[in-house]
């Protein structure tokens, strides 16, 4: 029986020159204006009240002339009303649940299936996969497009699947025991949950033939991938991606390099602006990161604003721009008495102190006019008061002086912390509710 694989070879675009690929790039955003503006009534009248019109495009810098496309343009499109291709030929809807309301519905073609697997696939290659590998998936199967995004795109690579899904940690750990997988694909805060499972169950991360783990859907820092790598012995790799542009796989971290996600710019087009004024930032510069679909059929995306922290890196690895780790999602930070801090920040603070297990919660709420932050952290061991009064006051000072807010924490009990079976919930803010 025949597969429709990738090559274990770089595709010519990974390779090719600056030149070719912007050439690519504005042939493909020529024709993805033209078909969002033709075929969903949403951008026609956008594109039309802004004033603009995709034969305005000459020059990839002419985007900035573009509306953004927002979380709310998805909403009120709710549920099929974005879509620029008839449902007939839409063969598969995901959508993200919303912290509030009606999730976000996105849909896809059978090209779009396609195109979707082969960039989950290019990008298990670039972190070290290969075809054969034995794959084992455990980001949640169903609505969100982890779990099926990742699963084509491995087959795609022409790898073994094993579609375990989220939750369940035992059985993961069993059939990480029992099939011996070479890769998983997890999210990070998951991750750290099987291995505390693992060890649990008395086995040695040294046994196993787990090399790769490759690790998103939430933000996770460089001292989290130091501890994932040398507790289970893996290559920990960043992989990037959204609904509403494709899912996972629209930036992925090269394992030579290990330098932040490349971006797949032949399919998805970056920018990043400033999230207060909308003003287009030359790259380096830290800002919200926007992005255009090239190629997609039933929802062309245009400008989409990701509410994601981050900046525009050249490319290393490929020619294709990189992005660095995302800070946080200008959703996520919080603002305490002025200052702004993302839990990523606490996150190093925490794994840097001996003693202390990266599983944490931030506790937000207002106390009269002041904002009162409480960390709560689990110990990696049984600690007495004196020992917890000692490692809280530590984490306290590299918090006060690294991130600079002041901040209550509670050292508790190993396994004490709610544990995440998929993205970590890592902030309650009692000011919200
Ligand atoms: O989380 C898609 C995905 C699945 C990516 C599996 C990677 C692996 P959504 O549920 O729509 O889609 O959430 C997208 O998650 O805007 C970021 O805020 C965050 N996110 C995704 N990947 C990363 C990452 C999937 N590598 C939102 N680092 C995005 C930081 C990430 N944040």
């Amino acid at each position: 029986m025949t597969r429709q694989v990738i090559s274990d070879e770089l595709e010519s675009i990974e390779k090719a020159s600056i030149d070719e690929l912007r050439a690519l790039q504005l042939q493909r955003m020529k024709k993805s204006l033209t078909h969002a503006y033709e075929n969903s009534p949403h951008y026609r009248k956008s594109f039309d009240e802004h004033g603009v019109h995709p034969g305005d495009l000459n020059e990839l810098a002419d985007l900035a002339k573009f509306p953004y496309t927002t979380k709310q343009d998805l909403r009120a499109n709710y549920p099929f009303n974005m879509f620029a291709t008839p449902m007939d030929d839409i063969v598969r809807i995901h959508a993200s649940s919303g912290t509030t309301g009606k999730p976000t519905v996105v849909g896809y073609t059978q090209n779009d299936i396609d195109t979707w697997a082969d960039v989950v696939a290019r990008s298990i290659r670039a972190a070290g996969g290969r075809r054969k590998d034995l794959v084992h998936v455990a980001y949640g199967y169903g609505l969100f497009t982890g779990g099926l995004g990742a699963h084509y795109g491995a087959e795609r690579l022409g790898c073994t699947v094993i579609p375990m899904s989220g939750g369940q940690t035992e059985k993961q750990v069993q059939l990480i025991r029992d099939f011996n997988p070479d890769i998983i694909m997890v999210t990070p805060s998951y991750m750290l949950n099987i291995a505390d499972e693992l060890e649990r169950q008395g086995v040695n991360p040294g046994d196993l033939n787990l090399r790769l783990g490759i690790f998103g859907a939430e933000p996770w820092t460089g001292s989290m991938r130091q501890e994932l790598e040398q507790r289970l012995g893996i290559d920990a790799i960043d992989i990037y991606g959204l609904s509403e542009v494709m899912g996972p796989g629209v930036a992925m971290e090269c394992a030579e390099t290990k330098d932040g996600p490349t971006i797949w710019e032949d399919h998805f087009y970056p920018e990043i602006i400033d999230p207060q004024t909308g003003e287009v930032l030359p790259d380096g510069e830290e800002g919200e990161l926007v992005f255009t679909s090239l190629s997609k059929e039933a929802l062309p995306i245009i400008r989409y604003r990701t509410r994601d922290l981050t900046r525009l890196l050249p490319g290393t690895a490929r020619t294709m721009r990189r992005m660095d780790r995302i800070t946080g999602r200008s959703d996520d930070m919080l603002i305490i008495r002025g200052v702004n801090v993302f839990p990523t920040q606490i996150e190093e603070q925490i794994i840097g102190v001996e003693g202390l297990a990266p599983h944490y919660l931030i506790e937000v709420r207002r106390d009269g006019n002041l904002d009162k932050m409480k960390v709560q952290v689990e110990a990696q061991f049984k600690m007495d008061e004196g020992q917890k009064a000692q490692t809280a006051k530590e984490l306290q000072h590299h918090i006060k002086s690294l991130v600079g807010v002041s901040t209550a924490i509670e050292i508790v009990e190993p396994n004490s912390v709610p544990r995440s079976e998929g993205k970590a919930k890592r902030v309650i803010d009692h000011r919200e509710l």
